[in-house]
């Protein structure tokens, strides 16, 4: 099937309705456009596991504190429909900011609350209100459907997982691995920016949740101590920042007194020019309390 683009809400309602009438199952793939491998594994999965697998490419003005974020973020369609249409996607929807926000006002907003404040919360006031919004927008427009999601984006993944059970949206959420160049920095979009020694400083941070996780793995439970593991490799890093390393609950992000069953590993830093995060998780299997 012909890749095709369309605009509308009512357009692409119309068509998820009548294919899921047909019995088809629907994936949903959201994202802002700028497209790379990380984003194809995504809609490779959707591909795989669903009927018919839509991509959103929306640039959700919601979502970004800076107004030059917003308009300096990547646009290119004839680009990014090229990588769907490789990635198995059937339908892209790509509406316009009228489309999605008529006559630019919304007084309605989602907010996650809890998990949204920690970590990037504090850094991006305002952000996970705005990806909970056009979320759950993507959500209503779809309807029922397998959405995947990045784990690269460990925390957003957590808010839509806790907006979905809380809301009893008809979504099962999908986490997927994060994609990875060879030395271990996470694709990105914000990767153009890091020029010179800054791409090769930009490694410690899967490098610092890597030895978190070791260290997890060969049985330290104290998370204060993981994280100023972790910290402390990042300001070896000379043209490296951190701005959080920490141990944390997978599930509902917050730090525990012990270290116990799955644990992600958090990181954030400024290289350079861009403010960079990344994870990984780690299982401890020590139980009990010393
Ligand atoms: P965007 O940054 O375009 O990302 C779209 C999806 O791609 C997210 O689920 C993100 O976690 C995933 N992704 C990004 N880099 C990845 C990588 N290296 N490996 C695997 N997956 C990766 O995230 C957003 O857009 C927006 O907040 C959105 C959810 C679309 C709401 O506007």
């Amino acid at each position: 099937m012909p890749l095709e683009v369309v605009e509308t809400i009512e357009q692409l309602r119309l068509q998820l309705n009548s294919a899921r009438s047909d019995g088809a199952t629907v994936g949903l793939v959201p994202t802002m456009g700028g497209l790379h491998a990380g984003h194809a594994s995504l809609m490779e999965q959707a591909h795989a596991t669903t009927d018919l697998a839509v991509a959103s490419i929306f640039v959700n003005p919601l979502q970004f504190g800076e107004e030059a974020d917003l308009l300096n973020y990547p646009r290119d369609l004839d680009k990014d429909s090229a990588l769907a249409a490789a990635a198995g996607v059937d339908i892209i929807f790509a509406p316009t900011v009228d489309e999605m926000y008529p006559g630019g006002e919304i007084a309605t907003a989602v907010t996650v609350s809890g998990i949204s404040e920690r970590w990037e919360g504090p850094s991006r006031v305002g952000h996970f209100d705005g990806v909970a919004t056009v979320v759950s927008k993507l959500f209503n427009i779809v309807g029922e459907c397998a959405a995947y999601f990045g784990e690269k984006d460990w925390q957003q993944l957590a808010v839509v997982r806790k907006m979905v059970a809380d809301l009893s949206f008809p979504v099962s959420v999908v986490g997927c691995p994060t994609v990875r160049e060879p030395d271990g920095l996470a694709l990105s979009s914000r990767n153009v920016f890091l020029v010179g020694p800054h791409r090769r400083a930009a490694t410690v941070l899967h490098r610092a949740a890597k030895a978190g996780k070791a260290s997890i793995e060969d049985g330290e439970t104290d998370p204060h101590a993981v994280s100023a593991l972790m910290t402390e490799m990042i300001e070896a890093e000379q043209l490296a920042e951190p701005i959080y390393a920490v141990a944390v609950d997978a599930a509902n992000l917050e730090v525990p007194k012990r270290l116990t069953g799955q644990v992600r590993l958090l990181v954030a830093a400024q290289v350079g020019i861009p403010r960079l995060i990344d994870n990984v998780g780690a299982v401890s299997t020590i139980t009990g309390t010393t």
